[in-house]
């Protein structure tokens, strides 16, 4: 069973009314960029905990999390109003198989994410590793807003240092902005739009692709996928597909 220590909040940084972001101190054990911890408060004389995707790589510190609070959520609200120096719970021992030792190798790796669903593909970005494997790495994320596209100073310095073999592309379906695909990203894997944005054929030859985040895309992905002939990756079979699901 892993252990709760206690942590000390580094920096607590509003983006908007619902993103935040926590970077806190804390004596962990080592982790697997992609896997996931668990934080919790002591509300009401009830420890509170629930599971959040480390978007810090793991030899960055303090460690970073990126958190969307949901409608009467008790701990992304709770977790909001934290301020430096105060405390909260970590698990010592990181969980979850959303990493690349669980991808095969290829020569492109997608990387498609949804709102906070981007912080794993964050912290797998930021580790060299990852870099030595695969030729490209392409980032979608899908928001809501442009005002939910955040962290594009990782993606400028990801662009600075891997060049062409890094392609971002952001997919918003409630404003049309240029440079952005507008819609959804099952719909924009269809139309071929999202190939045609990062100049890169996803063949079933060639491409691994993780998904995280709003469990509805996941699925509606992975249908669209499937009708192209890529399958999930077990660990008996490999595929093409790995995926998380935030709720
Ligand atoms: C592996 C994993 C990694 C995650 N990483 C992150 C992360 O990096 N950042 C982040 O913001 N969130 C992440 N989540 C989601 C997170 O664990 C919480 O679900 C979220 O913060 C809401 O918690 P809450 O206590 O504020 O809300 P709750 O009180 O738990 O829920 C409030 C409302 O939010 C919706 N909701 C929340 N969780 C669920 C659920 N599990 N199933 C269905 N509806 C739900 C429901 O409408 C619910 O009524 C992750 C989840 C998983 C499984
Ligand atoms: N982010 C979290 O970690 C988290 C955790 C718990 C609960 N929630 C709940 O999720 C809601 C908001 O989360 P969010 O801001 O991260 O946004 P979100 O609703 O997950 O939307 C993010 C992007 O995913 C798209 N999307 C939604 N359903 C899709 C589908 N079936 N296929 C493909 N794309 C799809 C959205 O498109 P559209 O605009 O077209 O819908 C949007 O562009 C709230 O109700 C909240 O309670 C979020």
């Amino acid at each position: 069973m892993a252990q709760w220590i206690e942590g000390t909040i580094v920096d607590n940084v509003r983006w908007s009314e619902n993103l935040f972001s926590l970077k806190i101190d804390a004596d962990i054990d080592t982790f697997v960029a992609g896997q996931f911890t668990s934080l919790a408060l002591d509300i009401n004389g009830e420890r509170i905990a629930r599971p959040y995707s480390y978007l810090s790589s793991p030899d960055q510190r303090p460690v970073e999390f990126y958190f969307y609070t949901a409608t009467d959520g008790i701990l992304s609200n709770a977790m909001l109003n934290l301020k430096p120096n105060d405390s909260i719970w970590i698990k010592q021992q990181a969980n979850g198989f959303f990493t690349l030792d669980e991808v095969p190798d290829s020569k492109n790796l997608w990387l498609l994410g949804t709102g906070t669903g981007v912080a794993p593909f964050f912290s797998i970005l930021n580790t060299e590793k990852s870099w030595q494997r695969f030729e490209h790495i392409v980032l979608i994320h899908a928001v809501r807003t442009t005002q939910d596209l955040l962290y594009q100073e990782i993606v400028k310095s990801l662009k600075q240092k891997y060049a062409e073999r890094f392609r971002f592309q952001a997919v918003v379906s409630r404003e049309h902005i240029s440079e952005s695909v507008y819609g959804r990203i099952p719909a924009a894997i269809e139309s071929g739009e999202l190939e045609k944005s990062v100049d890169l054929k996803l063949a079933l030859d060639d491409s691994q692709i993780m998904l995280c985040g709003n469990p509805e895309m996941v699925k509606d992905t992975v249908d669209v996928l499937k009708a192209r002939g890529f399958t999930k990756n077990r660990r008996r079979t490999p595929g093409h597909i790995t995926v998380e699901n935030y709720w």
